[in-house]
C-alpha cells in the first residue's frame, strides 16, 4: 500500500500537489483541503468479459418503469416519476427542507416492498418525532443510521428495498480512504458504488446533499455528472415558499420546477402558483407590474416590484432581487437613452415578489413599467398584464408561447394584456382583452 497526498478543491474537486489558494478549476478561494490517498499497490486485476456490443436496430430487452412519488409536485419536477434503478441527488441549503420532503415522500410513493430511509444526521428519535410531527404513522418505513459504505452496500443487499433514501451523502464514508467525510475523495468513492448498486439492483436512490458555501465539505456539484437527475430545493424564508428545480435528468425534461409552501404540518403542494404569488402583495402600489411568466411548462402570473428614488450621494444603486442585474442596468440604459428617463439620477431596487427568481425575457416590458411607475410615481392601471421582450431600440419583441400565458391571465381574472403587436392574435383570447404595442413609448 502505498500513501500519497493531494490537494482537492472541495468546491469543483479539482485536484493540486500543492495547497493553493484560489482553485484554478471554479476561481473559487480557500476551498483547498489535504486528503490522503491509497495505492493499493498489489490490487489484483479482475479478468471480466466486457459487456456485450448492440446496435440501434436492437430493441432493448425492457424499457423504464416509473413509480409515482405520490406527490405530483415531485413526480412533476421527475419528468413523471421515479425511474427504477436511477439515482436522483436533492440539493440544497441546511435546513431548507430536504429531509421533510423525504419523509413525506416516503409516506405517499407507491411502491410494493420494503422502503429504507438511511440517515447518518438525525438519531431514530429524530426521525420518529418529525415522521409523527408529519402524521406518518401508518406505513412501514425502515430506518438506519449506518454511515459506512461498505457495511451500507452490504445491508441493501440483505434487505433488497424497493426504495432507499440517503440523508446526507456527505455522511458516508469509505474506509479505505483516509479522509474525512464529506471530502472529495469520499464523496465520489460513496456515490460510485451507490450508482453501481442502483444500476445493478435495479432499485431506486435517493440522495440528499447539502450545498455549503465555504467548502469545508464538498457540496453536491462534484457529483453531478456522476448521477442520472439532479435536483435543487431552493427556498425564499420570508414567505415559505420552496422551489424543486431540475437542473439534470438522463429521464425527461429539467425546465419543470415543483412548488411548495413550508407549514406547521410538513411541505404543502402548490397547485395553483400564480394565485399564491398574487396574494402575497395584493395592495397596488406606484411600482408595481404584473408580468406572465413560463417556469417549465406552467405559465404563472407574478408581480414585479420597483422602488426608484433620488440618489443622495453620488453613485445610484442598483439593487435586483430574484431577476439578472445585467438585464436591469440593460433595460435602465434603454429607458434613459430611448425614452429620456432619468435613472441615473437614482437609485433603483427591483424585486420579485414572493422570493421567486426569474430569467425570462418575456418579463422586460414589466419590469419597465414598473420601473417608470415607481420613478414617476404613478399607479399602473389595475388587472393588467405585460408581456414582451425590449430590444435595445426600446421596441417591444415577441416572446414564446404567448397563447399559454394571456390563457393564464385570463383564468386569473384580468383585465387586460398587454403584448408585442408582432404577435399574432390567436381565435381563444377573449376579445378586447389583448392590446398591441411595438414600443414602451406607446404605452408611457
Ligand atoms: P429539514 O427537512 O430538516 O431541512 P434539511 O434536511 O434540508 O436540512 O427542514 C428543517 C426546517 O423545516 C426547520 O427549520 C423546521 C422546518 N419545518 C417546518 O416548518 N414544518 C415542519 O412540519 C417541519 C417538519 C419542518
Ligand atoms: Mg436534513
Amino acid at each position: 500500500m502505498k500513501a500519497h497526498t493531494l490537494f482537492v478543491c472541495q468546491n469543483c474537486g479539482f485536484e493540486s500537489v500543492k495547497w493553493l489558494g484560489k482553485c484554478p478549476g471554479c476561481q473559487a478561494w480557500s476551498t483547498f483541503a489535504e486528503e490522503t490517498r491509497i495505492r493499493s499497490t498489489k490490487e489484483k486485476k479482475k479478468s471480466r468479459s466486457a459487456k456485450p456490443v448492440v446496435t440501434l436496430l436492437d430493441r432493448p430487452v425492457e424499457s423504464y418503469s416509473r413509480i409515482s412519488t405520490g406527490i405530483n409536485e415531485l413526480d412533476r419536477t421527475l419528468g413523471g416519476g421515479i425511474v427504477q434503478g436511477s439515482v436522483i441527488m436533492i440539493g440544497g441549503d441546511p435546513g431548507i427542507g430536504k429531509s421533510t420532503l423525504m419523509l413525506q415522500m416516503l409516506n405517499t410513493v407507491k411502491t410494493e416492498g420494503d422502503i429504507l430511509y438511511v440517515s447518518g444526521e438525525e438519531s431514530w428519535t429524530q426521525v420518529y418525532m418529525r415522521a409523527r410531527r408529519l402524521g406518518i404513522e401508518q406505513k412501514k418505513i425502515s430506518f438506519s443510521a449506518e454511515t459506512d459504505i461498505e457495511a451500507l452496500i452490504g445491508l441493501l443487499g440483505e434487505r433488497n428495498p424497493a426504495l432507499v433514501v440517503i440523508d446526507s451523502v456527505q455522511t458516508l464514508f469509505h474506509s479505505g480512504i483516509e479522509s474525512i467525510p464529506g471530502n472529495v475523495s469520499q464523496l465520489r468513492t460513496c456515490a460510485g458504488l451507490i450508482v453501481q448498486y442502483a444500476k445493478d439492483s435495479q432499485v431506486p436512490v435517493f440522495l440528499v446533499g447539502h450545498v455549503t458555501k465555504e467548502g469545508n465539505i464538498a457540496g453536491p456539484k462534484v457529483l453531478e455528472h456522476m448521477v442520472d437527475t439532479v435536483m435543487y430545493f431552493e427556498g425564499d424564508t420570508q414567505y415559505d415558499f420552496r422551489i424543486l428545480r431540475c437542473t439534470k435528468n438522463r429521464f425527461g425534461p429539467i425546465n419543470e420546477i415543483g412548488i411548495f409552501q413550508m407549514g406547521a404540518s410538513g411541505l404543502e403542494e402548490v397547485a395553483n402558483p400564480s394565485e399564491l404569488f398574487l396574494s402575497v402583495e395584493r395592495s397596488d402600489q406606484s411600482g408595481d407590474a404584473l408580468v406572465v411568466v413560463m417556469e417549465g411548462n406552467r405559465p404563472f402570473i407574478i408581480k414585479i416590484q420597483a422602488l426608484v428614488t433620488k440618489t443622495q450621494f453620488g453613485m445610484p444603486q442598483r439593487t435586483a432581487t430574484g431577476i439578472d442585474h445585467k438585464r436591469l442596468n440593460l433595460l435602465l440604459a434603454v429607458l434613459e437613452k430611448k425614452f429620456r428617463k432619468p435613472f441615473g439620477f437614482h437609485d433603483v431596487f427591483v424585486k420579485v415578489a414572493g422570493g421567486l427568481s426569474i430569467n425570462e425575457p418575456a418579463a422586460d416590458l414589466g419590469i419597465c413599467m414598473a420601473l417608470i411607475s415607481s420613478l414617476e410615481d404613478f399607479k399602473l392601471p389595475a388587472g393588467t398584464a405585460y408581456i414582451g421582450e425590449i430590444g435595445l431600440g426600446g421596441e417591444v419583441r415577441k416572446v414564446s408561447r404567448l397563447d399559454e400565458r394571456v390563457r393564464e391571465a385570463g383564468r386569473l381574472g384580468m383585465q387586460q394584456v398587454v403584448i408585442p403587436l408582432l404577435e399574432r392574435k390567436s381565435a381563444d383570447m377573449p376579445k378586447g382583452m389583448v392590446r398591441k404595442v411595438s414600443s414602451v413609448g406607446e404605452l408611457l
